[in-house]
């Protein structure tokens, strides 16, 4: 008699934990991101504690120094956390991502969390992982799905405050200057998070000076190789037109840096005869801005790995985290060089 109670008991709390969790994962409240203490209770008890997490990262790719200083983070973090980390790299590729994670969610792991190499398109595969109740966590990219329920929350930088903070150091550095300025600029993968906020908010900040113009844009998909190849095709146009090129606005390092190869192999001096804006923040572009090839250089933190390990333990765990979560940053004009290189981490 003893027997059968106890496992009419366990029924029972087996079956209210399964319920509390399906109604968690399709309830309206879950937008949140928050879950009620009962779901919090039923994460833990599902959750033994001498269990490891398994995550499930898929990275973009190894496209630029600021991914591969991201993803040793995101791997010494999860070491160092005691997470069992399954990693992928898409390659920038969007559908390389969404595979990776499908094959998350049929291996059942318990967080997921990815940088998504493009904004929009992700709402199916996110809806699964919904529905298979596994938590979402995106890191340093946006998506634009309307439904935020899809994810539990979103760990980077402000792209259009980086933008505008690039806009803003040039419209003070050329505040004086008379007559019309041509920008080129080099833009990040299309469609990219980072391409579409870093032009929104440089444009926003730009056109309070009606000498700014860019006059030459395109991107140069985040890689060195193609920031240095279409650089080349923008001297070639610009000797062929006979129009000045008086500022590079590139969206990362890696792609500045390939263009001052193609601007040196011409003849011309970067951060001397054509102003250069970059962002990341490498231990590469600040040497090349010692030197004084680029003038200023916008930060973004990649370091986002111990942050994101805290996240997983929490969203695991059942416990509430804000939607957004933002990354410091600072701006480092070029006389700032010499003194902030030892300094930087990546
Ligand atoms: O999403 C962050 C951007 O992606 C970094 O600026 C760039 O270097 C990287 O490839």
């Amino acid at each position: 008699m003893k027997k059968v109670w106890k496992s009419s008991a366990f029924l029972l709390v087996a079956a209210t934990m399964f319920l509390t969790s399906a109604c968690g994962s399709s309830s309206p409240a879950s937008t949140s991101g928050s879950a009620s203490p009962a779901a919090t209770k039923a994460a833990e008890a599902a959750k033994p504690a001498d269990k490891k997490i398994v995550l499930g990262f898929a990275q973009v790719g190894a496209e630029s120094g600021w991914r591969t200083a991201n993803t040793k983070s995101i791997q010494d973090s999860a070491k160092e956390a005691g997470i069992d980390l399954k990693f992928s790299d898409a390659q920038q590729k969007q559908e390389n991502q969404i595979k990776a994670i499908r094959s998350y969610i049929a291996q059942k792991v318990d967080a997921i969390a990815f940088s998504p190499v493009v904004e929009s398109g992700w709402d199916t595969v996110l809806k699964e992982a919904k529905d298979a109740g596994i938590p979402v966590v995106l890191t340093d990219r946006a998506v634009d799905s309307k439904d935020t329920s899809l994810y539990k929350t979103f760990l980077g930088s402000d792209f259009v405050e980086e933008g505008r903070n690039a806009g803003k150091w040039l419209v003070e550095k050329v505040k004086d200057q008379k007559g019309p300025i041509n920008i080129v600029e080099l833009q990040g993968t299309t469609g990219s998070a980072p391409a579409i906020d870093r032009k929104k908010g440089f444009e926003e900040v730009i056109k309070s000076n009606p000498n700014l113009k860019i006059v030459k844009s395109q991107t140069g998909d985040f890689t060195r190789a193609k920031g240095k190849e279409v650089m080349e095709a923008f001297i070639k146009s610009a000797k062929a037109e006979n129009t000045k090129m008086d500022v590079l606005y590139a969206h990362n390092d890696d792609m500045a840096l390939g263009a001052i190869q193609a601007l040196e192999e011409a003849g011309i001096k970067p951060g001397k005869d054509i102003l250069v804006i970059s962002l990341d923040g490498t231990k590469d572009a600040f040497t090349a801005m010692k030197d004084g090839k680029i003038n200023v250089i916008v930060e973004c933190n990649p370091l986002m790995g111990p942050q994101v390990m805290q996240i997983v333990k929490d969203v695991v765990a059942g416990k509430e985290v804000p939607k957004r979560i933002l990354t410091k940053e600072g701006v480092f004009p070029q006389e700032t060089a010499e003194k902030e290189l030892p300094n930087r981490q990546y």
